[in-house]
C-alpha cells in the first residue's frame, strides 16, 4: 500500500522529518511537484541534512528516490545536492530516478523570476527566486526543456537559443549568452542522463512487483497553484491531485493521505495569514521554533493554529490523519489560542473563503486553552504529555476534523509519538512494528 505525505498549511510543516521517519516502510519515495524552492530539513545522528530536490528517503540505504514529471529541476542544484550527500557518506548510486518529462530550470528562469517580482513592486509574491514560476510558465506555454531532451543535443541547442533570446528581449539591462547556457547544460547531461527514465512505467512495474511507494509533497496545500491563496502561491499542485499528474499514477494507488501540520502556523512570503501574530508572541514562536527559511533564511511569519485552514486542507486532500509537528515549541507558554472560525464583514465563517480579498478581511475567532510548563521535548508516549498538552491536541483534532496519528516533539527521528491505535483506525498504510528500528541509516 502506498501513502501520500503532504503539507496541510503554507509549507515548512516538517514534512522532511515525517517522510524520513516513515521511509523504512516503503521501497520507493517519489516527489511529485515543486523544485529546489523546497527545503526539507532532516537530522540524522546529529548531522543536519537539507534536501531540496531529492526525496528525503535518500537518507535510508536502498530506498529508490524518484523525481517525477511534476517537479521542475535545476540541473546544477540537483548535482550539488548529490555531491553534498556523497560528501556526507550517503551512497546515491543507482538510487535516483528522474522523469524524462520533468522540466528543467535554466539560468534564464532565475532572471525572469527576479524580473517578475521587481515588476510587481508592492504586489510581489515573495518568491524564493529559484526560477520556479518561470519554469512552470514555459511548461504550460509548451516551450520548456525536459530531462528527456538531454538525449538530443541538436534539438537542445535550438531550444536553448530560442529561450535565451526570449529572455534577452525581456531583461534589457543584461544579455545572456545562449552558448554558455548550452555548454553548461551539455556538461551536466553526462551525469544526469543515466537517471532519466519513464517514471510512470517504472512505478507501475514496481507496484506490480509488490513494491510500496511514499508520495512526498513539497510546500503546502495553501500554496497550491489552484487551491492555495492565489496569487500568493507557488506554481505547482502541492495538494493531492499533484500526485497523479506529477508522477503518472492513478488515484486508486493512493492508499492513504497524511497531512503534516505544525501545532501553530507559519508562512514565508507575502499573502494573507489570518492568525498572524505581530508582537512578542510572534517573535517567541519564531525564535523557539527556529522559524527561518531553510532555503532563503527569511524569517517566517508566525501565528496560532488555524483549524479553519486545516479543515480546508482536509477537504481538498481527503486527509485521513495529521502528523502534528513542533508541539514542543509551545512548551512554557501560559496560554494558547486555536482559531476555530473567522469573522468576516459581520458574519461568522467556518469554511475557508475561496476569495482571497475576503480571506484578507477575515479576523480569527479564537478559543483559549491553558498552556503547560513541563517540557514535551523528546517525549515518545502520548500519555507522558502534560495534561494541558493532551487537551490542546484533543481540541485541535476536534476542530480540524481529523486525528493526529503522529506527534513530533523534537527534530530528531526518535522525538516522536506514534499513536498506533489511530494509525490502525485510520488504516494508514504504515506497519507499526518496524517503525522504531527501520532500516539502518
Ligand atoms: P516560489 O515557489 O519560489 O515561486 O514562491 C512562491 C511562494 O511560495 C512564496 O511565498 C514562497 O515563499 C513560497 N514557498 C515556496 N516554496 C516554499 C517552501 O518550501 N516552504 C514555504 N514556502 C514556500
Amino acid at each position: 500500500m502506498n501513502l501520500a505525505v503532504l503539507g496541510a498549511q503554507w509549507g515548512d510543516e516538517g514534512k522532511g522529518k515525517i517522510v524520513d521517519l516513515l521511509t523504512p516502510h516503503f521501497d520507493i519515495v517519489a516527489r511529485y511537484q515543486g523544485g529546489h524552492n523546497a527545503g526539507h530539513t532532516v537530522y540524522v545522528g546529529g548531522t543536519k541534512f537539507i534536501l531540496r530536490l531529492i526525496p528525503s528517503g535518500i537518507l535510508h540505504p536502498g530506498i529508490i528516490c524518484v523525481i517525477g514529471n511534476g517537479v521542475v529541476v535545476d540541473p546544477q542544484a540537483l548535482l550539488s545536492e548529490v555531491d553534498e550527500l556523497t560528501r556526507n557518506g550517503i551512497d546515491v548510486d543507482n538510487r535516483i530516478v528522474l522523469s524524462d518529462k520533468a522540466h528543467l530550470i535554466l539560468p534564464y528562469h532565475r532572471d525572469l523570476d527576479l524580473l517578475s517580482e521587481a515588476r510587481r513592486g508592492e504586489r510581489k509574491i515573495g518568491t524564493t527566486s529559484r526560477g520556479i514560476g518561470p519554469a512552470y510558465e514555459d511548461k504550460i506555454a509548451r516551450r520548456g526543456i525536459r530531462a528527456g531532451d538531454l538525449a538530443d543535443p541538436q534539438a537542445l541547442e535550438h531550444d536553448v537559443r530560442d529561450n535565451v533570446t526570449a529572455r534577452n528581449r525581456l531583461v534589457q539591462d543584461t544579455t545572456m549568452d545562449w552558448r554558455a547556457v548550452l555548454d553548461q547544460l551539455l556538461s551536466h547531461r553526462i551525469r544526469i542522463r543515466p537517471w532519466v527514465r519513464d517514471v510512470s512505467l517504472m512505478l507501475s512495474d514496481a507496484m506490480r512487483d509488490g513494491k510500496s511507494i511514499l508520495f512526498e509533497g513539497a510546500q503546502g496545500t495553501l500554496l497550491d497553484i489552484d487551491h492555495g491563496t492565489y496569487p500568493f502561491v507557488t506554481s505547482s499542485n502541492a495538494s493531492i491531485g499533484g500526485v497523479c499528474t506529477g508522477l503518472g499514477v492513478g488515484p486508486r494507488v493512493i492508499g492513504g493521505v497524511l497531512g503534516v501540520a505544525k501545532a501553530y502556523t507559519t508562512r514565508v512570503g507575502e499573502g494573507p495569514l489570518p492568525t498572524e501574530l505581530f508582537g512578542e508572541m510572534g517573535n517567541r514562536l519564531r525564535e523557539s521554533g527556529h522559524e527561518y527559511g531553510a532555503v532563503t533564511g527569511r524569517p517566517r511569519r508566525c501565528g496560532w493554529y488555524d483549524a479553519v485552514a486545516i479543515r480546508y486542507s482536509v477537504r481538498i486532500n481527503g486527509l485521513d490523519a495529521l502528523a502534528l509537528t513542533k508541539l514542543d515549541v509551545l512548551d512554557g507558554l501560559d496560554r494558547l489560542e486555536i482559531c476555530t472560525a473567522y469573522r468576516c464583514e459581520g458574519q461568522m465563517l467556518t469554511d475557508f473563503p475561496s476569495d482571497i480579498t475576503r480571506l484578507a478581511a477575515c479576523e480569527p475567532v479564537y478559543e483559549r486553552m491553558p498552556g503547560w510548563t513541563a517540557p514535551t521535548r523528546g517525549l515518545r508516549r502520548f500519555d507522558d504529555l502534560p495534561e494541558a498538552a493532551r487537551r490542546y491536541v484533543a481540541r485541535l483534532e476536534e476542530a480540524s476534523g481529523v486525528p493526529a496519528a503522529i506527534i513530533s516533539t523534537g527534530s530528531a527521528r526518535d522525538d516522536t509519538i506514534l499513536r498506533e491505535d489511530i494509525i490502525a483506525k485510520c488504516k494508514l498504510p504504515i506497519l507499526t512494528a518496524p517503525l522504531r528500528t527501520g532500516r539502518p541509516s
